[in-house]
């Protein structure tokens, strides 16, 4: 609980909080569209957090201040609020009131230093941060694979978003020091470490993911019309490429994405060697580009110049597509270099990207 924190909220609500708590965004090193398929992640956590205080205020609606959003936003949990931001905390607590909690209305202040709309998952750090701070207030018995349930649902139900759930298990369960493998199907886990030697770098394209929400819940929608035609569950029944073959080529395509990337994520936590895994990113990136479409001419390129660089073992865009960024699986030693030189080749057409991991100190 660092003092900065309950100065935000003292200087918005002009008494300390009451409860505190914080949440990371994360990276995915392999396994992309593959959660809402029953499928394989391989997330690790970044530096970066959410940090989330509040405050029982003894009135019936709640207050809620993110620092750097302007005006603080007021409601019940009656009304959904119309700001954006907003909806991901009402859904938390609506979802929290859901399980039986009785939510007492709130001053609630939110700071972060998660990079938002590039694919590191700001929401998710808030969802978490946010039903972490509420277990905190009122001492809810909710461990922490729950939390990473409401704070999906959140996301489904109060942010229109049909996503899986691997955002919020990776923000609620990983760490920053090794990569979180999940089987989103019974959400076994277990940590895995990097390949010796190596870190992990992302960068931002500098392009907004303008149609990712639209292009997501498609891509979602072809999937299960995929799985439904093939008559399995979900695409994670299929280990066999070679059984998409009877599905309309678009589908066929966007199958293959997914049942390739399922095998790219269980070869990479066996392979110690930072040359295999960085191959399968590479693949990773291929299959998203040309199957799953989901990749952009700035996404492609900035790829393209981290594959090129010495350092750098393999590369892909990471987290939806449609715009954000890219994340590189690197030497250690060769991380800060790699970074500054892909920037400045990458900017000097004109672009504006920018290293996020590892942050700029400060
Ligand atoms: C977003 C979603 C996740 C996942 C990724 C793509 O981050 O929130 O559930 O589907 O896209 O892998």
């Amino acid at each position: 609980m660092s003092g900065d924190r309950g100065d935000g909220f003292v200087g918005v609500f002009g008494a300390p909080p009451q409860a505190l708590a914080d949440a990371p965004g994360r990276v995915n090193l392999l396994g992309e569209h593959t959660d809402y398929n029953d499928g394989f992640v391989l997330p690790i956590a970044i530096a970066q957090r959410t940090r989330v205080a509040m405050r029982v205020n003894g009135r019936p609606d709640c207050a809620l201040h993110a620092q750097g959003q302007g005006a603080t936003v007021r409601f019940t949990l009656d009304a959904a609020p119309s700001e954006h931001f907003a909806s991901y905390v009402y859904g938390c607590l609506m979802l929290a009131r859901g399980r039986g909690v009785d939510v007492p209305g709130l001053d609630i202040h939110v700071e972060s230093d998660v990079p938002m709309g590039v694919g590191l998952s700001s929401s998710a750090a808030l969802e978490v941060a946010t039903l972490r701070c509420l277990r905190e207030l009122l001492r809810l018995p909710f461990d922490d694979v729950l939390i990473a349930q409401l704070a999906q649902r959140a996301e489904i139900e109060y942010a229109g978003v049909n996503c899986g759930i691997m955002d919020q298990m990776a923000s609620s369960l990983a760490d920053t020091t090794r990569a979180l493998l999940l089987d989103t199907r019974g959400l076994e886990r277990r940590f895995v470490e990097l390949p010796p030697g190596t870190g992990v770098l992302v960068i931002d394209s500098g392009v907004a993911r303008t149609l990712a929400g639209s292009g997501y819940n498609e891509r979602r929608a072809q999937c299960e019309e995929a799985a439904r035609l093939l008559g399995v569950p979900s695409l994670r029944d299929v280990e066999d490429a070679a059984r998409l073959a009877p599905l309309p080529a678009l589908l066929q395509r966007r199958a293959r994405h997914v049942v390739t990337e399922n095998a790219r994520v269980l070869q990479a936590v066996a392979c110690t060697s930072p040359a295999a895994f960085g191959a399968l990113m590479n693949a990773s990136h291929a299959s998203l580009r040309d199957d799953y479409e989901v990749s952009t001419p700035e996404l492609d390129q900035l790829v393209a110049l981290l594959q090129q660089q010495p350092e750098v073992h393999g590369a892909r865009l990471t987290g939806a597509g449609f715009g954000g960024a890219c994340v590189a699986l690197c030497e250690q030693s060769g991380i800060a270099p790699a970074g500054r030189r892909v920037v400045a080749q990458y900017n000097a057409g004109g672009r504006h990207g920018r290293v996020l991991v590892p942050p700029l100190p400060g």
